[in-house]
């Protein structure tokens, strides 16, 4: 028996290791598993209605880090990652995505000699200015099994010298969790709450630090926004990261609606009756390809370029005139079809535990 400690931390973790969990206690004889929340993310909105959205049990050990700059973040998850480590012994930590969790726990598994997976493994935006693309980078380096969701992940990790053995493509396990939960996001009456019908609004999410913490650059993407919301009403829940920086800013105009951000249901079910999506998130650009909703990406790069050479989505920056140009062209056009990505199947999460069966053979 295989005891698999999984490691989550920020809203984006929760819909990965979910599917993971669900496919390893399917084979109760062959894990045990302990879940263990880093606290990164802790308000009811970002975390715990993920939890009960996506059915992922209670975690086990709670560390309640809390937020701080990304060395306090980083050094006190490390901290208390560390002690857990020491207790538990697992025979495997599993992290996913690129967030500051991810990071300092496959640090603290590196250093105790602890065998570390990767999930969403390879991804690159080749600007290591955004602070996911260090922890991609870093953790990458650490794990000894790297699970990746598309060729270009596979080819930047040889580029990077990564021993091919270690590499695992088994799709894409986000997608696992769309799939399975679109017949109860399509029962929620998150569109009647918000008095919306299908295909006649856009919806709106921002919060790289990037995009949200500059108001020069910041303003002139509202501006843009705006004005596509004349044309198209544009939907907005806003993090809590962005929330702070449109504090200092002058009053939004009418056709930006600001809510709060949603649970997992509801957000899947606003994106899959969407018109257009306009985001900065790493996570979307893929959830929308597949929901087939075209989707502009508010920034100059992404760790996802198979979304744009096989999916729904166009990197246009955070220039308005580019932004204005391409929501023109996209709402000139009929709806795109759904994306067909190899591995993006609903059971990229069942051939993670085939691989580790097969490899803890
Ligand atoms: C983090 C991730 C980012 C991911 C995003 C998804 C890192 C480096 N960044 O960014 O990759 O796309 O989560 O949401 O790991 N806050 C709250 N409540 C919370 C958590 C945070 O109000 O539950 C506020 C705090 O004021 C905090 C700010 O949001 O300072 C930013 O939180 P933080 O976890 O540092 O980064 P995110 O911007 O959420």
């Amino acid at each position: 028996m295989l005891h698999v400690l999984h490691v989550v931390g920020a809203r984006p973790n929760f819909p990965k290791v979910a599917p993971i969990m669900r496919a390893m206690a399917r084979r109760p004889a062959a894990f045990r598993q302990t879940l263990v929340h880093t606290g990164q993310h802790y308000d009811q909105r970002l975390s715990d209605v993920f939890f009960q959205d996506l059915a992922l049990p209670q975690p086990d050990i709670y560390l309640g880090v809390g937020s701080g700059t990304h060395a306090q973040q980083t050094a006190r998850i490390m901290l208390a990652f560390e002690e857990v480590l020491l207790h538990a012994r697992p025979d495997l930590v599993i992290v996913v995505g690129d967030v500051n969790s991810t990071l300092a726990c496959a640090l603290v598994c590196a250093k105790l000699g602890v065998r570390l997976a990767h999930v969403e493994a390879g991804l690159r935006s080749f600007d290591r200015t955004m602070p996911e693309e260090i922890n991609r980078v870093v953790t990458d380096q650490l794990a000894d099994l790297l699970f990746t969701p598309s060729p270009d992940a596979d080819a930047n990790l040889l580029r990077e010298g990564i021993a091919p053995e270690r590499i695992h493509r088994v799709g894409n396990v986000m997608i696992d969790s769309l799939l399975q939960a679109l017949p109860l996001a399509a029962q929620r009456p998150i569109l009647a709450q918000l008095a919306l019908q299908p295909r006649t609004y856009g919806l709106v999410t921002l919060h790289r630090p990037a995009n949200v913490d500059d108001p020069a650059v910041l303003q002139p993407l509202l501006t843009a926004l705006e004005q596509i919301g004349r044309d198209l009403p544009l939907i907005f829940p806003v993090h809590p990261r962005t929330r702070q920086r449109l504090a200092d800013l002058p009053p939004l105009p009418a056709g930006l609606r600001l809510i709060e951000p949603l649970g997992y249901l509801d957000f899947l079910q606003l994106t899959r009756q969407a018109r257009l999506v306009l985001t900065d998130s790493g996570g979307l650009q893929e959830e929308s390809s597949v929901l087939g909703v075209p989707c502009l990406t508010l920034r100059s790069t992404t760790e996802r370029p198979i979304t744009v050479t096989h999916g729904t989505n166009r990197v246009v920056g955070t220039q308005p005139d580019a932004i204005l140009a391409a929501a023109a062209e996209v709402l000139s056009r009929p709806l795109p079809a759904p994306a067909r990505i190899p591995g993006w199947d609903g059971h990229a999460a069942e051939r993670v535990v085939e691989a580790l069966l097969r490899i803890s053979a």
